[in-house]
Parts: C-alpha cells; sequence; structure tokens
C-alpha cells in the first residue's frame, strides 16, 4: 500500500502538493517518501510526483520507482499472480521493467490487464510524453482527480484532504487506463484523457455499458475512446444471468425454519456440493495469497515477533468474516495469532437505573442473538449486537483450532472521539464521498482497522493494539449472493430476473460506493485492506452460477441470503454463525444510533463537512 499523487501544470510557478494532502499520504507510506519533477520547455509543462510507501514485501524498493529512460512508475498495488514476481522481488521494480522493456500501448495495457490483484497506478512515459495512469477493475485501490481550469493544473492523488468549498475531488471512475498525451495538452491548454476502457472477453468496444460513467470526468476536460480500439481484457467473466425454468424447487418443502439440520438437508444434493467445494478451493486460494504475501517472507534476519499477529480481519462474528476467519486458519501457522477486530459505539445509557439483570435482558433481544452469551454477560453499554455475535464467532473459532491465539480484540468507541476522529481524520478520508452510510462505515470501518482495544487476559482484560499490517475485510460477499435486505424486496416485486440485474448492478458499481472509500479508510493506519471475496478468480466463479446457486430468497432470513456461503460455512465446521442474518455494519457496531437517527443513509451528511 502506498500513497502516490501527482501534480501537472502548464504554470511555471512552483508546484506544491496540499500540506494536508500530503500528510494525509504519507500516513498510507510511512516507510520512505520522495519527490520527483519533471520538466519540458517547449512546449512548457512541469510534472510533480510525490510517493509514500508502506513496505510490505521484498525489499523495500524507493518511490517513484525511474528507469534508466526517464521513465517513472507510481504503483499502489499488489501483484497476487498473473505476472512473475518471485519472492525476491518487488513488484514495483518488476512492472518498472515490464513498462519501459514493451512500451507500445498494447503491451502496457496487457501487463496490466494480466494482473490479479488490486492496483492504482500512475506512469509518466518519456516517449510521447504520456501521463498513464488509471484503477484496476473493481476499483480496490482509491485514486482521486481534480482540474483547476484557472491554474491549468491538474492533480491525481490516492487520498485527499476535505478543504472547505473549493475542494472538488472526485474519484477516478474504474472504468479503464487513461493516458494524457503531455505535448498536446502543453500546446492547446485543453486536457484530453484517452480512454482505453475494460471490456469482457468478446465483448465490442461500441457496446461498453459503462460509458456514461468514464465521461463523469472532471469540469473543463473531455474523454475520447481511442478509434484504434485498444482496450484490457476484463479479468473476470460476465455474470450467468440464466434464470431458473421451475420456480419451485422440491426441496423447499423441507426447509421450514432456520437451522443448521436445514443446511445439512441442502447439502445433501450432489450438484450443491460440488459448488460448495469449488466456492472452498477458489475462496481458500484467494485468502491464501492475500496472508502469504506479506513482508517478513523474504525477511530472514527478522522474522516477526511470533506473539505478534501479522493478519487482522474486520470481524463482526457474522457469516463474511467468520469464513475469512477459518480459510486464514488453514494457511496461517497455528502457532501464529490472527487479530480478529470488533468494533463497537457506546449504547446510550439506560434511562432508568433499572436492574442490571433487566437491562442484560433487553439488549440480549434487541440483539436478536441466536445464542445465549449474552446472558452469561454483564451489562455493558458496548455489547452491542456486533460484539455479542463476535463472541460467539470466536468460541466456535476456538472449537475450530483450540491451539490458535484468536486476539479478540474489543474496540470500545465513546461518542466524544468518534466526534473528534471524525474532525481531525476520517472526514479528509471519506471525502469526496458524503452521505450519511459513507459517514457511518466510514468511522466504524476505521476504528475497526485502528486496532486499538483491548484483549481478554486471565480473568481480567488488558489494553491490546494489532500490529498486523494486513486486513481482511469481507466487502463483496453482500454484494455478489444478495446478503441485503433490498435484494429481497427487489426479489419480491421482479423474481430472479429482477434480482440477477440487481446483483449484476452492485457489482458493477462496487467501487464508486464502497472500495475507494474502504481503502482511503484503512490505508490511513498504514495497513492494507484486501479483500477476498473481490480476488478475481472468486467473482469469476460466482458470476459464473446461475442466480438461485447462490441465494435463494424464497427460504427464510438467515438461511436463503448467500445461501451458498452458509452452505461453505457449514462444510467449513462452523456453528450457529452459518445462520446469522445480514446485519449491517452501521446498525451492528450501533454508530447509527449514536448519531441523529432520523437521517436516511443516502442523505448528505453534514457531520462530515470541516469547519
Ligand atoms: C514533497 O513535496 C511536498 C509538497 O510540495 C513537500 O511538503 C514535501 O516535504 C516533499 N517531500 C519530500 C520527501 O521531499
Ligand atoms: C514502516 O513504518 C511503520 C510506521 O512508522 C513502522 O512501524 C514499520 O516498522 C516500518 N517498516 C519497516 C520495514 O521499516
Ligand atoms: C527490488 O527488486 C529488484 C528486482 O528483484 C531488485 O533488483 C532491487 O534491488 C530491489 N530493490 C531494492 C531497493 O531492494
Ligand atoms: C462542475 O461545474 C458545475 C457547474 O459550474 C458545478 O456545479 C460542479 O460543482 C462542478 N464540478 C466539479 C467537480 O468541479
Ligand atoms: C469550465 O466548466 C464550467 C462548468 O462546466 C463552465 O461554466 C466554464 O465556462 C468552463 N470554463 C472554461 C474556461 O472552459
Ligand atoms: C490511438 O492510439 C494509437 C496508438 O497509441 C495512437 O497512435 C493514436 O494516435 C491514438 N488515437 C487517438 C485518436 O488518440
Ligand atoms: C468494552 O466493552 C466490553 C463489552 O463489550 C466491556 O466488557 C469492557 O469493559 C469495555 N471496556 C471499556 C474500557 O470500556
Ligand atoms: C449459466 O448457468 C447455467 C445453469 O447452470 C449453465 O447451464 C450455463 O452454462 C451458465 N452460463 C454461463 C455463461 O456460464
Amino acid at each position: 500500500m502506498c500513497g502516490i499523487s501527482c501534480v501537472l501544470s502548464l504554470s511555471p510557478s512552483q508546484l506544491v502538493l496540499d500540506k494536508n494532502i500530503h500528510k494525509n499520504l504519507r500516513k498510507r507510506g510511512p516507510n520512505y517518501s520522495e519527490n520527483i519533477t519533471k520538466t519540458a520547455s517547449s512546449p512548457y509543462y512541469q510534472c510533480l510526483f510525490s510517493a509514500h510507501v508502506l513496505h510490505m514485501r521484498g525489499c523495500l524498493t524507493p518511490q517513484p520507482a525511474q528507469d534508466s529512460n526517464g521513465n517513472v512508475l507510481m504503483w499502489n498495488g499488489e501483484v497476487f499472480s498473473g505476472l512473475t514476481v518471485r519472492l525476491d522481488e518487488n513488484d514495483t521494480d518488476v512492472l518498472c521493467y515490464h513498462f519501459s522493456a514493451y512500451n507500445s500501448p498494447t503491451d502496457i495495457l496487457s501487463v496490466l490487464a494480466n494482473i490479479r490483484g488490486p492496483w492504482a497506478f500512475i506512469y509518466y512515459q518519456q516517449t510521447g510524453p504520456y501521463l498513464w495512469f488509471g484503477r484496476d477493475f473493481f476499483g480496490r485501490r482509491s485514486l482521486l482527480w481534480h482540474y483547476d481550469t484557472e491554474k491549468k493544473t491538474f492533480t491525481l492523488t490516492s487520498v485527499a484532504a476535505c478543504l472547505a468549498a473549493h475542494s472538488q475531488w472526485q474519484e477516478v471512475p474504474a472504468v479503464g487506463v487513461y493516458r494524457i498525451d503531455l505535448r498536446a495538452f502543453a500546446e492547446s491548454g485543453s486536457l484530453t484523457f484517452e480512454v482505453y476502457p475494460w471490456i469482457h472477453a468478446g465483448e465490442s468496444l461500441s457496446s461498453v455499458s459503462h460509458k456514461s460513467k468514464w465521461e463523469a470526468i472532471p469540469n473543463n476536460t473531455s474523454a475520447v475512446m481511442n478509434i484504434s480500439g485498444l482496450s484490457l481484457t476484463s479479468p473476470v467473466c460476465p455474470m450467468n444471468m440464466s434464470i431458473p425454468l421451475l420456480s419451485k424447487d422440491v426441496e423447499h418443502s423441507k426447509i421450514s425454519q432456520a437451522s443448521v439440520e436445514e443446511l445439512e438437508v441442502l447439502l445433501e444434493s450432489g450438484r450443491r456440493k460440488i459448488v460448495v467445494n469449488s466456492l472452498i478451493n477458489v475462496l481458500s486460494e484467494a485468502v491464501r495469497r492475500r496472508v502469504q504475501c506479506l513482508p517478513f517472507d523474504t525477511q530472514i534476519p527478522s522474522p516477526p515477533k511470533s506473539n505478534e499477529a501479522a493478519i487482522a480481519i474486520l470481524f463482526s462474528g457474522g457469516i463474511d468474516s467468520m469464513v475469512l476467519a477459518a480459510l486464514a486458519d488453514r494457511h496461517i501457522p497455528s502457532d501464529k495469532p490472527i487479530d480478529l477486530l470488533n468494533v463497537a459505539f457506546k449504547l446510550p445509557e439506560p434511562k432508568i437505573q433499572e436492574s442490571a439483570k433487566k437491562g442484560r435482558k433487553q439488549k440480549a433481544k434487541s440483539a436478536d442473538s441466536q445464542t445465549d452469551v449474552a446472558d452469561s454477560l454483564e451489562y455493558s453499554p458496548f455489547n452491542v449486537p456486533d460484539r455479542i455475535t463476535g463472541r460467539a464467532g470466536l468460541q466456535e473459532l476456538i472449537v475450530l483450532n483450540p491451539e490458535r491465539r484468536w486476539n479478540f480484540v474489543e474496540i470500545n468507541v465513546t461518542q466524544k472521539e468518534l466526534h473528534e476522529m471524525r474532525q481531525k481524520h476520517i472526514c479528509h478520508l471519506v471525502h469526496p464521498l458524503d452521505t450519511v452510510l459513507d459517514d457511518s462505515i466510514g468511522c466504524a470501518v476505521w476504528f475497526a482497522a485502528r486496532g486499538i482495544g483491548l484483549i481478554a487476559e486471565g480473568n481480567g482484560k488488558r489494553g491490546f493494539t494489532s500490529s498486523a499490517k494486513v486486513v481482511l475485510t469481507g466487502i463483496g460477499a453482500d454484494e455478489q449472493l444478495a446478503g441485503y435486505s433490498r435484494h429481497r424486496v427487489r426479489f419480491k416485486t421482479s423474481g430472479h430476473e429482477g434480482l440477477v440485474q440487481e446483483l449484476a448492478m452492485e457489482l458493477d458499481r462496487i467501487s464508486t460506493r464502497n472500495l475507494g472509500r474502504d481503502d482511503r479508510i484503512i490505508g490511513d493506519h498504514g495497513k492494507e485492506a484486501r479483500f477476498p471475496y473481490l480476488d478475481e478468480d472468486v467473482v469469476c466463479f460466482l458470476n459464473s452460477l446461475p442466480v438461485a446457486e447462490k441465494a435463494d430468497l424464497s427460504l427464510s432470513r438467515g438461511v436463503g441470503e448467500k445461501l451458498i456461503l452458509r452452505l461453505v460455512a457449514k462444510q467449513l465446521g462452523l456453528g450457529a454463525s452459518a445462520l446469522l442474518p445480514k446485519r449491517a455494519m452501521q446498525f451492528g457496531s450501533r454508530i447509527a444510533k449514536m448519531e441523529n437517527s432520523h437521517e436516511k443513509a443516502s442523505d448528505k451528511c453534514t457531520r462530515l463537512l470541516t469547519t
């Protein structure tokens, strides 16, 4: 993970990067910072490249990376496969080499299209000269842009700062790779992006469905698709839009209510078992790649302190995070701990000082907990639904692997701290997104990923700070497997056809909804977010399945949505967590309760504005 930024200007005044932006970039990449400037005289332009590196693997590679021909690469990504990067190599250098050795647009695009893993990059190509930039197919790494018409200054950056009125940052749409012809810009004074869009294999350029998205460019700039028809081939196959012919499956009659036994009944079907095992294989491999590419792999002289975890998981105890934990367990040696980050926002104190017992009962009930764990707990204002399911999930993981130290990190956040951190840091990271939902999730993920909380020790608890540099998150499971309540609504009104269209649309917009934001939020701690459910092979596998195999919304809540993942959980030996209904993070962590409960999730959030 790195913070990268580039300022391109036709004005001769000295290039500066806003101080706050520089500070935010630095937090993403605390291990190495460097600026490089490139200028040309006739026609005149100048370019500042500012890179901030978080050291993840191989030897630390300084960025901006330069080759002997004067090309400059800034790479904020991970190559998990698709391009050979040996264990002792660093992916930045390997890419830099590829880009300079094979430098035609076709070559550059084909290298990028082959990469499996998240990325955002900026590349200055001396021959041309050109400025290339873009984000991976899903948009798993953030990149923002802004064009100042008056100063004729164009800026790209991983993270910005929310500076009152004039900050007009936008996320670079993850629809392809962009190229600026610097000479043409300098001569004409008008900024044009050439867009090389992502398309599915076999699809024609003219059918690029997200045309409206790639036209979402800064004011006073324009975009053209190259007439030569160059594009990037999508790393995933298109979604299987077929819908079941039979409206009712026989097996439904057997399913009355949510229970683990019912899942067993469903698993008896041979076809289902094959599909479930295939998903386990592909998801397990996705997790393996994400937990094994770590900084210490090659640092023989300094292995990590064995009592510190290298991997943390954003952990609510819900099915998405439980499956990730169970699979991570397969690939991380048992003597290494895993940090489970569980965030809770303080519940309002009960109004009357009723007996603690009564308060406790009510809490347990409102949390619709399926376990009786809550009953064994003292009342605490931090016993929010995700805390309760998190503890229950922890017990299941302990049963799964009693040898491992599972650090269940209780992260308690008070209103005071929330307000302080939102104003100081979080609002800048969420920007340019701005809704109530962005605020809730942004804040919840920021505190969770920071990893400062308490863990159990003996009969008490002690302060704990997670040192894991990699944070796994379950994002993508609900979007692909119909986990949200809106999926049920859609299914009720327009059946499988409507549902499958909804799923396709949600996968398409996941970068603008979530990924850029989550990357900026988690990156702020000098940690790297990794998204196993958005691994290319996982998405490709899920896309190939007809919708009815992923979810069956004619079954009850807690079974039907994300059905295939519940069966995976069952097969992996998990218990009651396999049947928890979806609870969105803003409710599970109770952050939504802390603020004005009358707002809608899609409203603009006034708390995010800086004063
Ligand atoms: C890079 O440039 C920024 C702003 O222009 C400056 O604040 C910062 O100190 C520079 N960093 C380095 C490593 O030179
Ligand atoms: C990178 O920076 C972080 C934060 O300052 C520090 O904890 C870590 O040890 C550094 N890593 C290396 C390999 O220098
Ligand atoms: C990065 O990897 C390249 C290729 O393996 C290697 O030559 C180079 O020394 C590495 N960079 C650093 C700073 O170690
Ligand atoms: C673009 O221009 C319109 C009209 O002047 C303005 O409302 C909008 O905020 C601008 N958008 C950006 C991102 O600058
Ligand atoms: C820039 O765009 C805005 C809004 O789209 C428009 O009002 C303005 O005239 C444009 N300025 C220039 C110099 O083209
Ligand atoms: C399209 O790309 C080719 C190859 O890079 C280039 O020669 C040509 O000028 C581009 N066309 C446009 C309209 O930019
Ligand atoms: C944090 O919350 C838990 C309940 O989930 C509670 O047991 C613990 O005492 C709280 N710690 C602090 C410091 O508030
Ligand atoms: C979609 O699923 C159906 C039913 O399993 C299968 O027959 C068909 O080949 C799939 N189509 C694609 C494009 O994968």
